[in-house]
This record gives structure tokens, sequence and C-alpha cells, in this order.
């Protein structure tokens, strides 16, 4: 449980609400454990059909708190991100993301592990890993080569170039761009409803089918992701990048 996750049922949909507005939603360790919990939670549980993962009209999220990142960096199967991520690559039941305002670092990566995503037209999708000493995660160094092809992959991750929803779905990262707000929530619900009314058995196969070799492919990528991820968080340049950030000063790296 995290006060910062807020859990709504909608018939068979669960929806997860990532709800920290004062920090834009930056992703705790509580947090990634509750969401982790709550989509294992519902692989358990049959009356589930669908989950939608969400922030706010505002903000998806800002991605990993920086504070964390320089205070406790955690990593490793029994760390609360690695379970998080483990549970959005490996799970059976149809997962959507509904992306208004800024989807930071993992708020982008978790994307790759949705089977629909609704964005914002003037959502901002950004992946600032090497802008703060740090590498892909999630997968994402496998997956997005795969949808993207490799320019535009490197536009993203090489130089962590923001790109709109609009782009996004032009990149093929999401199904489709709508005015900023409530209609974006709204499609997301309604996709989800209307995978909620079929079958179970036939939804659960055809996901496996779909994602047969891609998901156990990231899963490993993820391990070795986050190997060097955790050597380069406690290296100079991740150090400096982050204080920079937390004092909101430009980083300066010799
Ligand atoms: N971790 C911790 N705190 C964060 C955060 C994060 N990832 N992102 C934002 N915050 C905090 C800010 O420090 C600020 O705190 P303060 O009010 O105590 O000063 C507050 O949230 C509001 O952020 P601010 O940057 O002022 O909002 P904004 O609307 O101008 O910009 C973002 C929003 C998301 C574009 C911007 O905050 C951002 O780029 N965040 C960095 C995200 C990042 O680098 N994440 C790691 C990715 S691997």
């Amino acid at each position: 449980m995290s006060e910062h996750l807020l859990e709504e049922r909608t018939g068979a949909v669960l929806t997860l609400t990532m709800h920290r507005p004062e920090k834009k939603n930056a992703l705790t360790r509580d947090m990634y454990g509750a969401m982790a919990a709550a989509i294992s939670a519902a692989e358990d549980d049959d009356s589930v059909r669908a989950l939608i993962i969400r922030g706010s009209a505002e903000c998806f999220t800002s991605g990993n708190d920086v504070g964390d990142f320089l205070n406790a960096p955690a990593s490793g199967p029994e760390s609360p991100v690695y379970k998080f991520l483990k549970a959005i690559c490996h799970a059976t039941k149809p997962l959507i993301a509904a992306v208004n305002g800024p989807a930071v670092g993992v708020g982008t990566t978790m994307l790759l592990h949705c089977d629909l995503v609704y964005v914002a037209e003037n959502a901002r999708l950004k992946m600032p890993f090497v802008n703060l000493g740090l590498c892909p995660e999630a997968g994402s160094s496998f997956l997005l080569p795969r949808l993207l092809g490799h320019p535009r992959t490197a536009e993203l991750l090489l130089l962590g170039e923001e790109i709109s929803g609009a782009r996004a779905v032009e990149f093929g990262l999401a199904n489709q761009a709508l005015p900023a707000g409530q209609a974006v929530f709204d499609a997301a619900l309604t996709a989800a409803r209307r995978i909620a009314e079929q079958p179970p058995g036939s939804i659960r196969l055809t996901k496996q089918l779909i994602k047969r070799g891609v998901a156990d492919v990231a899963s490993q990528v993820m391990d070795q992701e986050g190997e060097y991820f955790s050597r380069l968080l406690g290296g100079a340049e991740a150090r400096e990048a982050l204080a920079a950030f937390m004092e909101k000063r430009k980083p300066v790296f010799n």
C-alpha cells in the first residue's frame, strides 16, 4: 500500500493512478512496491480483466524519484523497482496506459510493456538517461530499436530528445493522441471496458502469443541493464547530474 498510489475498480477494470502531485508523481520505492503488488494481486483475481496505469491530467510521472536515486539506490531481485518492471513485463492481463503531461524516464519505458497506450497530443515523453549519467532500463535498449529502428532510438536515447504525444504515435510508441486531459482517460477506459467484455481465455492466449519471445528477451536485457545502471548510479557523472537536478543548477561534467 502507498498513499501515493490510488486503486479504483470500475467493473472488471482496475485503474492504478500515480498520485504524488507535489513531486510530479515521481516514483518512490513505496510506489513501485504498491504497483507491483497491485498488478500481482490483479493477476490472481479472475474478476479483473484489464488494468489502466495513469497519472493526473497534468502529469503522468516525472520518473524515478531523484532523491531515492541519490540516497538509497535500490536494485536486484528484491527491490521494488525490479518487482514492478518484472510485473509489467510478464503481466498476462492487458495493460493500458493513459498519459497526460510529462512521462520521464521509467514514465516512458513502462509504456513499452503496455498493450495499448493513449496519450495527450501535447504529452512530453523523454528518457534522459544519458543526460543523468545513466543508461536505459526496463528492457528499453532492446524494445526501442525493435519498435523504432536505430536512428529514432538514438535520437531518444543518445540525445535524450523529448517527443510529443503526437510524435509518439507517429513513432509507434502509442496508439492514439487525443486532446489533453479527460479525453485521454476516457479513451483508456473505453478500450479497457471493450477488452473486459471479451472472452478472458482468448484475450490471455492472444496476449501470450503476440508477446511470445519478446517478454523473455526483454526480461533478460532488463537484468543486464540493471547491472550497468546500478554501476553508473554510483559513479561521479550520475552523482553530479542528480545533485544538479536537486539543487536546480546545470550539471558540470569534468
Ligand atoms: N524526483 C524527485 N523530485 C522531482 C522529480 C523526480 N523525478 N521530478 C520533479 N520533482 C520535484 C521538483 O524537484 C520540484 O520539487 P520542489 O517543488 O520541492 O522544488 C517539484 O517536483 C516540481 O517539479 P518542477 O521541475 O518544478 O516541475 P515542472 O512542471 O517545471 O517540470 C518535469 C516537470 C517532470 C518536466 C521536471 O520536474 C523534470 O524533468 N523532472 C526530472 C525528472 C527526471 O530526471 N527523472 C529521472 C528520470 S531517469
